[in-house]
């Protein structure tokens, strides 16, 4: 028995970080949304014991340290789960990105877990069961667009954003999240008003998201990894209609709604950077 699951890659298109808590993390406030860029999970029923995965990539773990398999692990154990899963994952979304690949993955896993082990779990009981894995991993196990607070973990969905291209170029860099965080100045921020953004998609308003994209993270890496500032400039100077850096980085999106604008600011990218991606804003979450 074989269960197949899509694991799209997410943007945020806003994201705010109000203070450092006790146990260590950040209070965040992000607007998310999944993106037609995605991982495909194959997931094979096994009658041991066992959780195996493995990768075409080189950059995915085959072990404990994937997200996808410690989700599988703690699924097991909460609902004692005697038979085993083989997780074979076709990895598209590039890693360490600020793309939450590793969480989506994980996300994916669960859903499909929750088929091939006829757990009957809701999207709600996933979700919870998500955050015990990563502060990603509730979003992406709804999908769609949503409002994140907390440590990322509680989420309250959007509707569809107006459709449009999303292009993302990824410079050959990886960042690690905990060093953007420790980096980040708390009292050097200027936050954004999330709830113009949170407006903007309720409205359907293309023209107010744009200009309410914001990112806190971005001057940490920016500061630190100039060529994240030269994409910024570049897909700005060549009609993006609007630009930001995706969580921790390094990789950076444009929002654009014209074909001829959208193949401009990619042919463009195409000459000085090796990971760029033309894909749609997908929206749909996974309880539709
Ligand atoms: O939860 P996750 O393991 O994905 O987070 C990775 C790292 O990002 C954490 O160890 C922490 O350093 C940082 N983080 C944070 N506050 C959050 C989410 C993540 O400080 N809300």
């Amino acid at each position: 028995m074989k269960v197949f699951v899509k694991a799209p890659a997410k943007i945020n298109l806003s994201l705010d970080v109000l203070y450092k808590r006790d146990d260590g993390y950040h209070e965040l406030e992000m607007v998310m949304t999944t993106i037609d860029l995605a991982d495909r999970l194959e997931l094979t029923l096994l009658e041991e014991s066992e959780i195996r995965i493995s990768s075409q990539s080189r950059y995915v773990p085959d072990d404990e340290r994937n997200l996808a398999f410690q989700a599988a692990k703690l699924l097991k154990q909460k609902f004692q789960v005697e038979k085993g899963v083989e997780i074979s994952i076709e990895k598209n979304i590039p890693v360490a990105a600020g793309l939450a690949g590793g969480s989506s993955d994980a996300a994916a896993t669960l859903r499909g877990l929750n088929k091939l082990w006829g757990l009957s779990l809701s999207i709600e009981e996933l979700a919870e069961i998500g955050a015990e894995i990563g502060s990603d991993v509730s979003f992406c196990v709804y999908g769609g667009t949503a409002l994140a607070k907390g440590r990322g973990e509680k989420i309250k969905l959007l509707p569809t954003p107006p459709s449009c291209w999303v292009i993302l170029a990824k410079p050959p860099i990886g960042v690690s999240t905990t060093e953007v965080y420790n980096k980040l100045n708390l009292n050097e921020i200027s936050h954004p008003n999330t709830n113009l953004m949170v407006q903007a998609i309720k409205e359907k308003n293309y023209q107010a998201i744009c200009n309410n994209l914001n990112n806190v993270l971005e001057n940490v890496t920016l500061s630190e990894y100039p060529e994240v500032k030269q994409i910024k400039e570049h897909m700005e100077k060549f009609g993006a209609d609007g630009v930001l850096m995706s969580g921790s980085g390094p990789t950076v999106f444009a929002l654009i709604q014209h074909d001829s604008r959208k193949e401009r600011v990619y042919n463009s990218l195409k000459g000085f950077c090796r990971q760029v991606f033309a894909v749609r804003l997908l929206g749909t979450n996974h309880l539709s």
